[in-house]
């Protein structure tokens, strides 16, 4: 009886908390901080459902954002820019009153942003910092420079040029490797290939290592929309133009898992991964579920755990400040210039994963269970 009076008196304060909005709503131009959650929508849009992380990515957000009473609208674009955009764009038109937003091409939103911006609609960037337009309002991502610099330690690691604690090692060299870069298009991809190559510098010029393609400038080495095939493909004409003397590829700088796995496939269908002829160190990055197997299973070297759990509370952290008429916190404004504005972001710091951490980092913080790096596969 008292419960069914206290859902009574809940319907009416709701009636009348409703009335006092005025019916300013979602997609109205105004304030937001009156509304209750269930009136407002936030628009996800993330880019590609290849990949698993942000498959990852987009549940996290919209899990903690549907916890919060907030109407979701998660939208995945097969990595095609007039796809991503057209679903911005339907956001906008459909009333979000903030946008997270994964670009794909981190320069070809200008007009949905200037769209959003008219409506007064805060622009989050997830992950991927969107370029040229000063309707970013807010960055949430990991810092990008030090994934570069880990990755291209570990690759020194598994050389033997240093040792896990960072110390000179006891390997001398030369070695032949060979460097992978990410999308062009994707500005996190020119922050990992600076902080691996201002890494990998001294070692290059005192001549330990030796990129032996000779290709070493990003453009050279990138990979358009970070698909596999396209790194399986240049692993294989490398092999069959620079290590065709028979002599080794003994390392390869990946940025990420999904190049990684292709590289791997070249390189064991070359003939590598044998006792007489090893699988190099191959870097990676995400601890997509694969990966961490092949990690785990001594196949591939390393990768860079960035926690999608962290990073989607951060960007709902930001999203509600918004919703309340704040200024979300960030805790970097100087290193995120987008070519017209520096963003304020709120940068996550990230781990580097090897087959002896995969149960600390991974297994017991709950991001895998032992199953399913065993398995190779999320549940
Ligand atoms: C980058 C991201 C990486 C990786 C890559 C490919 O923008 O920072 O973690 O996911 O895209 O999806």
């Amino acid at each position: 009886m008292s419960r069914k009076i206290l859902v009574a008196l809940g319907g009416v304060a709701l009636a009348l908390s409703l009335a006092a909005c005025g019916g300013e709503g979602a997609g109205s131009d105004s304030s937001t901080s009156g509304d209750k959650p269930a009136d407002l929508t936030i628009g996800v849009s993330m880019p590609t459902q290849t990949s698993e992380r942000w498959i990852a990515d987009g549940n996290s957000v919209k899990e903690k954002l549907t916890a919060k009473g907030y109407k979701v609208d998660l939208q995945y674009a097969n990595d095609d820019i007039p796809t991503q955009s057209q679903q911005v764009d339907q956001m906008i038109t459909q009333g979000a009153d903030v946008l997270i937003i994964a670009a794909i091409d981190g320069t070809a939103l200008s007009s949905q942003l200037q769209a959003a911006a008219d409506k007064k609609i805060p622009v989050i960037a997830y992950d991927r910092l969107i370029r040229d337009s000063k309707n970013v309002d807010f960055y949430v991502s990991f810092d990008n420079y030090k994934v570069g610099v880990a990755q291209a330690n570990a690759l020194l690691t598994g050389l033997g040029l240093l040792k896990a604690d960072g110390s000179k090692g006891t390997a001398t060299g030369p070695f032949n490797i060979e460097l992978f870069a990410g999308s062009l298009d994707d500005n996190n991809a020119h922050f990992f290939f600076s902080g691996a190559m201002d890494t990998l510098k001294p070692f290059v010029d005192g001549g330990t290592v030796k990129v032996k393609s000779g290709q070493t400038k990003i453009e050279q080495v990138a990979i358009l929309r970070w698909q596999q095939e396209t790194a399986q493909k240049r692993m294989e004409d490398l092999l069959t133009k620079s290590y065709n003397d028979g002599s080794k590829v003994q390392g390869v700088l990946s940025p990420y898992d999904g190049l990684s796995r292709g590289i791997i496939t070249a390189l064991q269908n070359a003939g590598y991964g044998t006792a007489a002829n090893p699988m190099p160190p191959v870097t990676g990055q995400d601890a997509e579920i694969a990966s961490v197997k092949l990690i785990n299973d001594g196949v591939q070297n390393s990768t860079i755990f960035k926690d999608t759990r962290l990073l989607a509370e951060q960007a709902v952290i930001a999203a509600e400040a918004f919703l309340q008429d704040k200024t979300p916190t960030a805790n970097d404004t100087k290193t995120y210039d987008n070519g017209v504005k520096v963003v304020p972001s709120y940068l996550l710091p990230v781990v580097t994963v090897y087959k002896d951490n995969i149960k600390k980092e991974l297994i017991d913080s709950g991001y895998y269970t032992a199953e399913e790096v065993a398995a190779g596969q999320a549940k």
